[in-house]
């Protein structure tokens, strides 16, 4: 009964999309465990570059089943944008199926995430502004509407009606806005949504147990990552899910067993969107360099993304995380002009060297990087298909992370095309 499970190691954007393409073509099927249209995952074909948020990124392949599982938070409108741009390009879709558990992103929602940021002011948290924070605190506070709940125009109403008086309230007694009101709401979850979604609602936990009872490979994708876990990330710099390994088995309904091979998404260096602490952030030119390289803006928001140095402190706190059982290393190519590069390998926190993340959000912030740093080798490796061809001082660079993470690297990727990829085992 195997299940592999996708994780991003870092800040997000580390390449999921592109890896979990890759393997999907020997998977039955494809589960999004948590998140939402908060995502934006790459997927380079030849020519064609495809990006889905919400769609799994097995999209492409016609013979996996991708399904959306109970844990993600569905927006239909962006469901059905991401699925008509897929489908004019020629994608079949039809292999795309929603579980009646996720809960829905309301128009309030959304709403409520642009006016909480606001509120925050300069402490403001530098969301996708999608509305995610606000419907998983609705999942929580049970006051969340459900996928399945588009099935029943009675109790949708009902539900609906009785969030409404307190959001309507909240947004416009404290916020100065309005949301729809509950008649253009139903009209279009009920009259418009419902219709088109409710073909592809399903029972995703039995889809899942029924293949993996079967013996077929199922995977589990991860959107975000570690450090924007809601438990385990630099909060409250996080989203409002738990993209961690473990959030697969609530995000899809299976225990732990299920899960036998971790992977842990992990770019050469690092990236992180919006605001929150990061101790190898580069403010000068050498990550002014990684930003332009590596095309380092948001898919969705096309924000700058905050550059910085490979942190193997992160790396080693993502390995206990999600019990990772290999990583692999994406754009190891934006590094290829690079004279030296700079390995974070501990903090120094008043004084004392710390190998394990701090657990105090003060002592991140505080944290000073100790660096080992590798010389570059500056050679161009975007046509390397074998770790042999890769020059020897990429190879050491690779091996110094494992090291470091003392986690195998099974991948390297050289590129963001399919076969821009050496494997490693
Ligand atoms: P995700 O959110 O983790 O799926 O990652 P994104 O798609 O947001 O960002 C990763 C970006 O890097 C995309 O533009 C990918 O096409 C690209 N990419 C992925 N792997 C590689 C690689 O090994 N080398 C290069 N140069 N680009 C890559
Ligand atoms: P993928 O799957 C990078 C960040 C936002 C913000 C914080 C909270 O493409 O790796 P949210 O809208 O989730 O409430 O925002 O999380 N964030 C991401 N950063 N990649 C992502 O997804 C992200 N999804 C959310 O920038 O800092
Ligand atoms: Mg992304």
């Amino acid at each position: 009964m195997p299940g592999t499970v996708v994780v991003g190691t870092q800040w997000g954007d580390e390449g999921k999309g592109k890896l979990t393409d890759i393997l999907a073509g020997d998977m039955d099927v494809v589960v999004r465990y948590q998140g939402g249209h908060n995502a934006g995952h790459t997927i380079v074909v030849g020519e064609q570059s495809f990006a889905v948020r919400l769609v799994p990124s097995g999209i492409l392949h016609p013979g996996t089943v991708n399904v959306i599982g109970n844990g993600v938070v569905v927006d239909p409108a962006i469901l059905f944008g991401e699925l008509d741009v897929l489908e004019q390009r020629g994608i079949d879709t039809s292999n795309l199926v929603v579980s009646g558990n996720a809960h829905l992103i309301m128009p309030y929602h959304q709403l409520l995430d642009v006016v909480y940021e606001r509120h925050l002011g300069p402490a403001k948290l530098g969301t996708t502004k999608s509305g995610i924070g606000p419907a998983y605190a609705d999942k929580a506070a049970r006051v969340g509407l459900r996928v399945q709940d588009l099935l029943d125009p009675k109790i949708f109403r009902q539900k609906l009606e009785v969030v409404l008086k307190e959001k309507g309230a909240v947004l416009s007694r404290v916020y100065n806005r309005l949301p729809p009101s509950i008649d253009e709401m139903c009209e279009l979850y009920l009259d418009v949504h419902a219709p088109r979604l409710a073909p592809r609602i399903v029972d995703s936990v039995h889809l899942v147990h029924t293949a993996l009872e079967e013996g077929k490979q199922v995977m589990f994708e991860g959107a975000q990552a570690t450090f924007l876990d809601l438990d385990h990330g630099t909060y409250p710099f996080v989203t409002s899910s738990n993209p961690v390994a473990g959030g697969a088995c609530a995000g899809a309904g299976v225990g732990p067993r299920h899960l036998d091979r971790i992977i842990g998404i992990t770019k050469a260096y690092l990236t992180r969107v919006g605001s929150g602490p990061f101790p190898t952030e580069l403010l000068d030119d050498v990550g002014d360099g990684l930003v332009d390289r590596g095309r380092e803006y948001g898919v969705n928001t096309k924000r700058r993304r905050r550059p910085g140095w490979f942190d193997a402190v992160m790396l080693r706190q993502a390995v206990r995380l999600n019990s990772l059982t290999e990583i692999f290393l994406t754009k190891l190519d934006i590094l290829d002009p690079l004279p030296a590069i700079k390995v974070c390998v501990a903090y120094d926190i008043d004084g004392e060297r710390v190998t394990h993340m701090p657990y105090h959000q003060s002592d991140l912030h505080k944290a000073v990087p100790v660096y080992e740093e590798l010389p570059g080798w500056q050679e161009d490796i975007t046509g390397c298909t074998t770790l042999d061809e890769l020059p020897a001082r990429a190879r050491d660079y690779v091996l110094f992370l494992a090291e470091q993470g003392n986690v195998p690297v099974s991948y390297v990727g050289v590129g963001p095309e399919r076969k821009q990829t050496v494997h490693v085992a």
